[in-house]
């Protein structure tokens, strides 16, 4: 039985294209891989806290030094980290915002990039300690950026998922959503077959 954690982000709700993504890779999913446990979260309709001084009070001061609030702000954010350590495998879904990821995942990165709990500094610089676990990264964009020097997506979150150990992440994307012709269809099609390929 494997666990896997789907991180939502789309501020839309039925018109996403990104959620139509991950609604066919947990049913493809759960139909190859009946055991496993499947956790939304969902970061759009409930957002995460920004980092705060509460939060990193939390963080960096012994517990017999924390505030009740400090210590609150600890709690939920251990809720985070605690779920991506769980996770074997992990599924983010990602709208491109302003050639980037929405504000509400860059908020969840923001808690779950903790030192001394998913990277820790070494002699040699930093270690990601989130060994073994599969990444895949469901995109939808309103243009076309792939391969270009444009698109601030997909190499930052390469970038942040190495940093903490994860280097086996496959990108799907669905790319040309809010352009006219057939691009929307291609783009779709081409993800959903990609999808229909892993799950
Ligand atoms: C606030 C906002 C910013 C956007 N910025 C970009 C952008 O920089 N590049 C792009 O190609 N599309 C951009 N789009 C279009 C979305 O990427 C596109 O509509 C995509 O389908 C959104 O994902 P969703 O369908 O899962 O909601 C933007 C959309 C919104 C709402």
């Amino acid at each position: 039985m494997s666990r896997v954690l789907i991180i939502e982000s789309s501020a839309r709700q039925q018109d996403s294209f990104s959620r139509q993504l991950t609604r066919q890779f947990i049913s493809q999913w759960q139909a190859a891989h009946p055991a496993d446990l499947i956790t939304v979260r969902d970061v759009a309709r409930n957002p995460v806290p920004h980092l705060d001084a509460n939060l990193l009070g939390g963080w960096m001061k012994p517990e017999a030094q924390r505030s009740e609030a400090e210590q609150a702000s600890l709690q939920r954010s251990n809720e985070l980290t605690d779920e991506l350590l769980a996770a074997d495998v992990l599924v983010m879904a990602a709208p491109m915002y302003n050639f980037a990821i929405p504000s509400t995942l860059k908020a969840w990165l923001d808690h779950v990039l903790r030192a001394g709990v998913t990277f820790k500094y070494t002699d040699t610089g930093p270690q990601g300690l989130l060994t073994g676990k599969k990444a895949y990264v469901l995109t939808a964009r309103g243009g076309l950026y792939a391969g270009s020097t444009t698109d601030h997506q997909e190499p930052y979150l390469r970038q942040v998922m190495a940093f903490i150990g994860i280097h086996d992440v496959t990108f799907i994307h669905a790319e040309g959503m809010n352009l006219g012709g057939d691009f929307q269809e291609k783009g779709l099609n081409q993800a959903r077959s990609r999808i229909s390929e892993i799950a």
